[in-house]
């Protein structure tokens, strides 16, 4: 099957970057979101990253940031995906507006049409259920920048067949990525182990025990990583992280992942991290 034309819905922080890294390896990407305001938006971002990338990125051979644009249409209107081959949803991490939208695209997409679920915990099988064609929905858990990260991992919901895996993995290498392949489960294993230690880190400073860059410092300067977890936390976005601990709170009925009272004042208090210029740091 080939997959020309390509469905994103939800222009947030995921959804920009996979329509960038589709425009970029040749797709032709219908980008989906609510409002005209948030499509403006993630069209200027789009075209300050490939501006930034064809200018400081000289190894990579860049093309025209307006071309790559072109292969993308911005619009609220759901109908264009009538002619979609495949679609990366990307809408917020709540379980009600997520099963809405897989409602309403079930009902526009060809019958051909494979649905990749980008979500940070929601169960594929889940979201599957929700769809008359659960036999073509597949999780595909982007690392965010996506088009900077190459690596996906993709999440075998029950009735996920052999045949939608293969053509996800041939999806994935034409964005020019590589993917580990995991069974459902909410949270995948990402996310389970992520959620965990960035809601710690947040009890951490919560509880006083050290501040927000002594608790990132640690675990740079004494376990190598590139990043520490509240500035993993502020780049995902606050929201997204407290959804995920809910969804994961809620699937396992497990308290371990109940969220920490500060992660939920920081998010009522519309401290959302680098997509709002503030969260554990300034922007
Ligand atoms: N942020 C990350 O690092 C990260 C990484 C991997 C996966 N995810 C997952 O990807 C998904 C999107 O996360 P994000 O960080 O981009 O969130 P975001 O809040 O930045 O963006 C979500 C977008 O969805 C839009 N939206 C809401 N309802 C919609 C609808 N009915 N139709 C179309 N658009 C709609 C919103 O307007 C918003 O622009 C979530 O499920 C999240 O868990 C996030």
């Amino acid at each position: 099957m080939e997959i020309r034309v390509v469905g994103v819905i939800g222009a947030g922080v995921m959804g920009t970057g996979v329509a960038q890294n589709l425009a970029q390896t040749g797709h032709e990407v219908i980008l989906i979101d609510v409002s005209e305001d948030i499509l403006e938006r993630a069209k200027s971002e789009i075209m300050q990253n490939l501006r930034f990338q064809s200018l400081f990125k000289k190894d990579v051979k860049a093309e025209d940031p307006n071309a790559v644009l072109e292969r993308i249409a911005f619009t609220t209107d759901y109908r264009l995906l009538d002619k979609a081959d495949f679609v990366v949803e990307n809408v917020i991490e709540k379980w009600e507006v997520k099963k809405q939208v897989y409602f309403r695209i079930d009902g526009i997409c060809p019958e051909h049409c494979v649905f990749a679920a980008n979500t940070s915990a929601i169960s594929i099988t889940r979201i599957g259920s929700a769809t008359k064609r659960p036999a073509k929905v597949i999780g595909m858990h982007f690392m965010n920048p996506v088009p900077m990260k190459k690596t996906v991992e993709v999440i075998r919901g029950w009735h996920t067949s052999e045949q939608t895996i293969a053509i996800a993995k041939k999806f994935l290498e034409q964005m020019g990525k590589d993917c580990i392949l995991v069974n459902d489960s909410p949270g995948f294993v990402s996310n389970r182990v992520l959620m965990l230690t960035v809601n710690e880190a947040v009890f951490l400073v919560q509880d006083q025990v050290a501040s927000a860059e002594d608790v990132d410092r640690i675990f740079k300067s004494c376990f190598g990583h590139p990043m520490g977890p509240l500035e993993t936390a502020d780049l995902i976005g606050l929201d997204t992280i407290l959804y995920s601990l809910e969804v994961l709170y809620e699937s396992f009925n497990d308290s371990k992942y109940r969220p920490c009272p500060l992660l939920k004042k920081m998010v009522d208090a519309g401290l959302h991290g680098r997509k709002s210029g503030q969260g554990f740091y300034y922007y």
